[in-house]
């Protein structure tokens, strides 16, 4: 798959040129060409503006009431990244990873989010706050009657969905990913000092260019079918 030239301006005419022209096809792909890459080419360093693009992707995510509880980190420092892949069982990939993603919802509900919320919409589309009261009455009755359990459960969620986003925004863009959840949680808080900031992580994806001796990329994938996966009533 062709890389993007990403040395551009982000709009510039070749840029805008390859968007118009990409397709369906292209999409099917890049999610083919796309593995959970195991191992990175640590000498490439993806620039700022692929950056600004998977960051503007995770931003551009879907979450329930558009409330996206959560915060995402971006790890630069070769000495947080060597700390955090410790905590994920050594898995080499964070390591050698250009950058490393860090996934960490917030550990309450917190109203004063639906009221800032409620701000920018009524902001956005031009209406009074007091209209839209009744329905950040109605998100707030629905938050606060979930337990401890169902909203983890729920802001986990709304986590992965941002995921997928940041690794769609790769793959389209010949960017190697990795969506890993297998690390100690209280670990990697302890790392970012988290739990003072009233969040939990949650997943962790590192980012750059695949290693060429990765083996995994050679690996056709393995799915259940479509037969299996559908079922058309
Ligand atoms: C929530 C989640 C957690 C995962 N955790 C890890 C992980 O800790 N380490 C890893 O190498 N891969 C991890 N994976 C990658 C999956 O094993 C992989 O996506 C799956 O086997 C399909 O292979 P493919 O992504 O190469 O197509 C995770 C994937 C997801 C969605």
């Amino acid at each position: 798959m062709r890389r993007w030239d990403f040395t551009q301006n982000l709009f510039s005419r070749t840029m805008r040129k390859q968007l118009k022209t990409r397709t369906m096809t292209d999409l099917l792909t890049a999610l083919e060409w796309r593995y959970a890459t195991k191992s990175f080419n640590s000498s490439v360093r993806l620039t700022d503006l692929q950056l600004d693009v998977l960051k503007k992707a995770v931003q551009l995510s879907v979450s329930s009431f558009g409330l996206q509880p959560y915060k995402v980190f971006i790890i630069d420092s070769q000495e947080v990244k060597s700390a955090i892949m410790e905590a994920a069982y050594g898995q080499k990939q964070i390591g050698e990873a250009s950058h490393v993603f860090v996934f960490a919802h917030q550990r309450q509900y917190q109203s004063k989010e639906v009221e800032d919320l409620i701000v920018k919409l009524a902001e956005n589309q031009g209406r009074k706050v007091e209209e839209l009261q009744p329905y950040q009455q109605s998100i707030d009755s629905w938050m606060g009657a979930m337990s401890d359990e169902k909203l983890e459960t729920w802001m986990s969620s709304q986590v992965h969905i941002a995921m997928n986003n940041l690794l769609l925004a790769a793959a389209t863009l010949g960017i190697d990913s990795c969506p890993m959840g297998g690390f100690d949680i209280e670990k990697v808080d302890d790392i970012l000092g988290l739990k003072s900031e009233g969040l939990k992580s949650c997943l962790i994806v590192p980012v750059g260019v695949r290693n060429d001796k990765d083996i995994y990329a050679n690996y056709p994938k393995t799915r259940k079918s479509i037969s299996e996966l559908f079922e058309v009533r």
